[in-house]
């Protein structure tokens, strides 16, 4: 323990230097605002008394304890209204102004009464049909490998994209959700084309695992909301985690590809990407979404699961998501929603380019 204390004491005393220095700051930036009329007010600078140095008169300039000039004083007065806008709420946060949204903005009705039919038929339409081409779709095609991966993970790899760069500059970051028993042919091929791989698995035994120069496992899971601090205190470690406070902690700041089998917490997770805004950080998503039941926690009349599904997706392409790439998986039980109906698979993988990307 007496080894810790001076790492403690350095950190408390930097932690003072960086509280004196931001109440400094907050000091200027309003009393510069204030200081013009100060000076009108002040009897003393009234009588031409020399003023008095104001905080963070920077030394030299207004000419040697002079009065300083309109002009000067003009121009320190437009500099404090800037830093104290800068310095107005927010700032700390980060860099893009946040509004909290609770709920996605629900699609109305496919139909003016309700109907699981059109509901259904208006979402699988829209599932099925791709809105954007893509013409390069399989890193293994690229790279000469004959063996194609089990599953149709695909990705965009167009040059008006920038995936397909910033994996010829070894900078892309794939981040995979899913469940120990998948294949994992598609993150293999990514990392052995020079992406960076971060797999996130509960089942895995140790909390870090380097299986590659450029994969990693961790044991986590990703969900749509942090633990509850009363319940994680009690727990040794947490092993469930939103994808943003992830990103967070590991200090990431883009993911190329999120690639997601998460058997039917998907629509939650997508529903907690979109309204917190992590979706924009992210350049392609790869999900397989699962339609026999709801999915956990999503609730409602068929009909009505099916329109969050679809306003869901709706959100995706407000955001300038477009899907390239949608399979049905004829493997999978043919089920919709518990019935075998509308032609439907219970699973289909779909993938999303992000336009807006860079
Ligand atoms: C399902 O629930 C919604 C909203 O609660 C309701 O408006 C609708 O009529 C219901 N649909 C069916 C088919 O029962
Ligand atoms: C049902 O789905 C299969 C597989 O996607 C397709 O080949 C077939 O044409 C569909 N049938 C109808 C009636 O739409």
């Amino acid at each position: 323990m007496p080894k810790e204390r001076p790492l403690w004491r350095g950190a408390a005393f930097r932690l003072c230097l960086l509280s004196a220095a931001l109440f400094l700051c907050l000091q200027l930036g309003m009393r510069r605002t204030w200081c013009p009329e100060e000076k009108s007010r002040d009897p003393a600078a009234a009588r031409g008394a020399r003023p008095v140095p104001r905080c963070g008169a920077a030394p030299g300039r207004g000419g040697g304890g002079g009065r300083p000039s309109e002009g000067h004083l003009r121009a320190e007065r437009a500099a404090g209204q800037r830093r104290a806008r800068l310095l107005r709420p927010a700032a700390p946060g980060g860099r893009r102004r946040k509004t909290v949204r609770w709920h996605i903005e629900l699609q109305p009705w496919a139909s003016p009464t309700p109907s699981l039919n059109y509901e259904a038929s208006r979402f699988l339409k829209y599932i099925s049909t791709s809105q954007i081409s893509c013409e390069h779709t399989n890193l293994n095609s690229l790279k000469g490998y004959s063996k194609t991966a089990k599953k149709p993970w695909s990705i965009c790899l167009d040059e008006r994209f920038s995936l397909i760069h910033r994996i010829r500059s070894k900078q892309c970051r794939l981040y995979s959700l899913g469940l120990g028993n998948d294949d994992n042919q598609f993150e293999l091929s990514m990392a052995n084309s020079g992406c960076e791989v971060h797999r996130f698995d509960p089942s895995i035994k140790s909390a870090h695992i380097q299986e590659g120069r450029r994969l990693w496992y961790h044991r986590l899971s990703i969900d749509w909301r942090d633990p509850n601090p009363a319940i994680a205190a009690h727990k040794l470690h947490s092993n469930t985690k939103k994808l943003g406070t992830v990103l967070n902690e590991f200090g990431h700041q883009k993911i190329d590809v999120l690639k997601a089998d998460v058997e039917s917490a998907e629509w939650k997770i997508l529903e907690n990407l979109i309204l917190e805004d992590v979706v924009e950080q992210i350049g392609q998503l790869v999900f397989e979404v699962h339609m026999h039941w709801p999915g956990f926690e999503v609730s409602g009349n068929d009909s009505t699961v099916v329109r969050y599904w679809y306003s869901l997706l709706r959100e995706l392409e407000l955001k300038d998501f477009r899907l390239f790439h949608t399979y049905k998986d004829l493997s999978k039980p043919q089920m919709f929603l518990k019935k075998e109906a509308f032609n439907a698979s219970s699973c289909y993988t779909l993938s999303w380019v992000n336009t807006r990307w860079k």
